[in-house]
């Protein structure tokens, strides 16, 4: 079927009182494994190209983002196709030509004046597009850096949290779609061990006025998740925990097979054990309440 719209996606989960998984992909294993998954659950689900698996492809957009759009396109379920963390203008700006029907717009690292202005313009730009758009406020540590470090922030501190009058005024101020909220979930978590606040999600909610985004995903338990969607949460970023899978049945595979050369069969584990992660974490986030 053809690509579905990210946001009509959002805005199906948010009226159902459930959420979409938004999946990071960075190679076409991962890319299969998403799609594969979804269509083992039964449910839709967002591709997300990160700006920093751009950045690991070279600079280069369009080699993933066609192949993601050519799996997407022969899905049994609807697929969207999501630009991920974006921070350089450049980069935004492939992004309708590049198959993607909404960006999340990173300028969380700047002060809430400079944060409110450069997102505001990149809201015109991609409303103009015809792009939906989601930005953050407050700020989910522990993304890595182009070079690979984690900023030493984290997202646990509360004045990292984002603040529900601040909230309020940024979407009103930027006209942004969506809004991703710090609420105490960090990014690039390997255990599963994020306690998120929601007596604060409680109260963004009503004061944002538009469907809210969970990053860093990957390190919160099921139970949180679930308690996050019925707060509130409309569309859930995982990544980290594709990896986990992927790094895992490989290292067992290699361990297992020492003089293994042929890469598909530990590449075809890889993709197996992030299917079933897909499909697990979807059945999570976007069962009926
Ligand atoms: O935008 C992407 C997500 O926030 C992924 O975070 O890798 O910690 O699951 P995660
Ligand atoms: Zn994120």
């Amino acid at each position: 079927m053809p690509l579905a719209a990210s946001g009509t996606l959002v805005s199906r989960a948010a009226d159902a009182g459930t959420a979409v998984a938004a999946f990071n992909v960075i190679t076409l294993e991962h890319v299969e494994a998403v799609v594969g998954g979804a269509e083992a659950a039964g449910s839709p689900v967002i591709l997300q190209v990160s700006e920093n698996a751009v950045l690991f492809r070279g600079g280069r957009l369009l080699p993933l983002a066609r192949a993601a759009a050519a799996v997407a396109e022969q899905a049994a379920v609807p697929v969207a196709l999501h630009l991920d963390h974006v921070q350089s203008d450049e980069l935004l700006r492939q992004a309708a030509d590049a198959g993607f029907s909404s960006v999340m717009y990173d300028a969380a690292r700047l002060p809430y004046g400079e944060n409110l202005a450069a997102t505001h313009a990149a809201a015109d730009w991609a409303h103009a597009q015809g792009l939906w758009i989601e930005a953050e406020l407050g700020e989910v540590g522990g993304k890595a850096e182009a070079g690979g470090v984690a900023p030493p922030l984290s997202a646990h501190a509360p004045a990292a949290r984002t603040d529900p009058e601040e909230a309020r005024a940024f979407v009103a101020g930027t006209g942004v779609d969506a809004l991703a909220v710090a609420i105490g979930s960090t990014h690039a978590m390997t255990r599963r061990t994020a306690a998120l606040d929601h007596e604060l999600l409680g109260r963004l909610g009503p004061a944002a006025g538009v469907p809210l985004v969970l990053h860093g995903s990957s390190g919160v338990p099921d139970d949180e998740l679930r308690a996050a969607v019925t707060g509130g949460i409309a569309k859930v970023n995982i990544g980290t925990a594709l990896n986990v899978a992927m790094t895992t049945a490989i290292r067992e595979f290699l361990a297992a097979h020492p003089d293994a050369v042929d890469c598909r069969p530990y590449l075809a584990s890889a993709r197996t054990a992030m299917t079933e992660a897909v499909a697990r974490l979807i059945g999570v986030v976007s069962a009926a309440p």
